[in-house]
């Protein structure tokens, strides 16, 4: 006689199944960019290979004009990290740049909580600059640090959508150096790839 299988197994067994199949459906995420501290989009389906969501808010003042962009979409986990990281290459250019990344469909609808930038110098000085088509750039100037920017960093990627290369020095904090390749800095009409950090 063949051993027939309990309906309750068989359930157990389907529900199992569902759930390791469910893992490979592509996610949903809010899509949108605009100025200012919060955005609405709509959900959209991800590539195969975006298995997060993300929503970054990014205060970047650049040459004196200071501007606050929102960001949602999808995202590699692998490029996505939360938290906050900031880096400062003198008074008139800084950036901070909070973000969240989740994995559930929508899960990046809500919007980040205010950002504040600590404007306190904290004492340490960094070599700085600032360069547009290169990797490397030499420092000229001397950035005064503040808040949690307690570290000299050295940053390069890509400005997009033309995809140039830029250079940094300064101060940031200790996530900046340790941002992971592919990390997305939204900025005004602009959207800066990460690519490369160290500390000095
Ligand atoms: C701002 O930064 C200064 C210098 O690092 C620090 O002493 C102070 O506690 C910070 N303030 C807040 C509100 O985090
Ligand atoms: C990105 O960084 C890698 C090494 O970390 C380097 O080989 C590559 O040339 C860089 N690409 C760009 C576009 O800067």
């Amino acid at each position: 006689m063949k051993p027939s299988m309990k309906p309750e197994t068989f359930l157990v067994a389907s529900a199992l199944l569902c759930t390791l199949l469910g893992l490979g459906y592509p996610l949903s995420c809010d899509v949108c960019v605009s100025d200012g501290p919060s955005c609405r989009g709509k959900l959209q389906t991800c590539a195969p290979d975006e298995d997060s969501c993300i929503v970054v808010v990014t205060e970047t003042n650049r040459k004196a004009s200071l501007a606050v962009t929102s960001y949602k979409g999808c995202a590699k986990s692998s490029q996505c990290e939360s938290g906050f990281f900031g880096f400062t290459m003198n008074p008139e250019n800084y950036m901070g740049s909070k973000r969240h990344c989740c994995q559930k469909d929508g899960c990046n609808q809500d919007p980040l909580p205010a950002f504040v930038r600590n404007h306190t110098e904290n004492g340490l000085r960094c070599p700085s600059c600032i360069a547009a088509f290169t990797e490397t750039c030499t420092a000229t100037a001397e950035a005064l640090c503040v808040g949690e920017e307690t570290h000299c960093v050295a940053v390069s990627g890509l400005m997009w959508p033309a995809g140039d290369k830029f250079a940094v020095q300064g101060c940031g904090t200790k996530t900046a150096c340790h941002s992971k390749p592919g990390t997305l800095v939204p900025s005004g009409a602009r959207l800066f790839t990460i690519n490369r950090t160290s500390c000095l």
